[in-house]
């Protein structure tokens, strides 16, 4: 992500379909969001409390054709570039975004990229989603992504993105899933947690915030949300279909907030001083979190750090931020071969160069 500062890059249509958000982007080449067009499978999945991945497949499949055209027809001009998540995610999701990228690219003769899904996450605190072009990233960047699938601090630097430190066991976003499904609360729970929390005491209910043996920063959630699930069985405790839960729910959701922001926050402090970032960033779904945005602004400053949140909007999945991260690795020399690409369910991303690849090999 380096080496594009104020660099003009090539308009880039990006898509996005590795779990239930089907999305379509268009960006100029300064990284203005020109055109966006989503659909949300939610309600798809909602009765089953949790994504079924043969019904997102299906979904994206039906979807992806008419968001493109709509996104096309808002955009001033034709892309020159097609950017799609190639993983991680689930496989049969992935693959109707790869395939159907990939046709447009070779239909059209244009490049493509593939992306990885945490990179697009990475780039996305730097878009702006009120029309303006995309903030240029500086050269040492502290960057915490924390999603339903994915919960790590990574440094950005001129090689590229390198994970310091993760969770163990679940996600944040996960977390937050569990705890208000075992409420009764609908998916996705962090949105729903994130608005009744505000409204209880974050002290009321002990909770544990466990650290790890082996490891100073890398950090875990399966014992706090295995104790918040155990404090609602011996309580009782449901929200299901209550426009007002009650106090005790209230509690319980702030005091579980409060520990999840905890425990991501807290590598932060060892994190600065070992790696000495100019900016601090936080992408993924639980960036939207209010209680995580407040307390990470609180600490920047207090770390003298400037710290950079993506709008609202844009930390969920989004199609901005795939084309954005595609433009990135193209102007980098990394590309991939539309006859020949592949959706990568699992394996990480590794920037180009540090493959050993050169640029006209680089192809995914
Ligand atoms: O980044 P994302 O859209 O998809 C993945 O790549 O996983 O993140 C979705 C996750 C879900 O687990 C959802 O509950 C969580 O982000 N989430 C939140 C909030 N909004 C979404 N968690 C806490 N507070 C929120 N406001
Ligand atoms: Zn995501």
């Amino acid at each position: 992500m380096q080496g594009t500062r104020d660099m003009t890059l090539l308009r880039t249509l990006g898509i996005e379909t590795s779990c239930d958000e089907t999305a379509v982007a268009v960006l100029d080449g300064e990284g203005r969001i020109e055109a966006e067009a989503m659909s949300s499978q939610v309600a798809a999945h909602a009765r089953y409390g949790g994504v079924v991945p043969e019904l997102a497949s299906r979904e994206h499949l039906r979807a992806l054709p008419w968001l493109t055209n709509q996104a096309l027809t808002a955009a001033a001009r034709p892309p020159e570039l097609v950017a799609v998540t190639a993983g991680p995610g689930l496989v049969g999701a992935l693959l109707v975004g790869v395939r159907y990228a990939a046709a447009f690219a070779w239909g059209r003769s244009l490049p493509m990229v593939a992306v990885d899904h945490l990179e697009a996450h990475l780039a996305s605190p730097f878009l702006d989603a009120g029309g303006g072009p995309a903030a240029p990233m500086p050269e040492r960047v502290l960057a915490l992504v924390a999603s339903g699938g994915h919960s790590s601090w990574y440094l950005i630097d001129e090689g590229g993105s390198h994970r310091l430190c993760r969770t163990r066991d679940d996600a944040a976003g996960e977390s937050f899933d569990k705890v208000a499904q075992a409420l009764g609360l609908p998916y996705p729970g962090g949105p729903v947690v994130d608005r009744i929390a505000r409204d209880g005491d974050p002290r009321a209910v002990p909770l544990p915030r466990p650290r790890l043996h082996d490891s100073r920063l890398d950090f875990s959630f399966s014992g706090l949300k295995s104790a918040a699930v155990r404090w609602i069985r011996e309580h009782q405790l449901s929200a299901a279909g209550a426009a007002d839960p009650g106090r005790p729910v209230r509690d319980l959701l702030a005091s579980f907030q409060r520990a999840v922001v905890d425990q991501l926050l807290a590598p932060l402090p060892d994190l600065v001083a070992e790696h000495r970032p100019e900016l601090v960033t936080a992408s993924g779904g639980v960036a939207a979190n209010s209680e995580l945005r407040r307390r990470l602004a609180e600490r920047a400053d207090a770390l003298g750090i400037a710290l950079r949140l993506p709008p609202p909007r844009l930390t969920t999945d989004n199609a901005a931020m795939v084309a954005r991260a595609g433009q990135l690795a193209l102007a980098r020399g990394f590309w991939s071969d539309p006859r020949r690409v592949d959706a990568r369910p699992r394996e990480a991303w590794q920037p180009p160069g540090m493959r050993g690849l050169s640029p006209s090999g680089g192809g995914v």
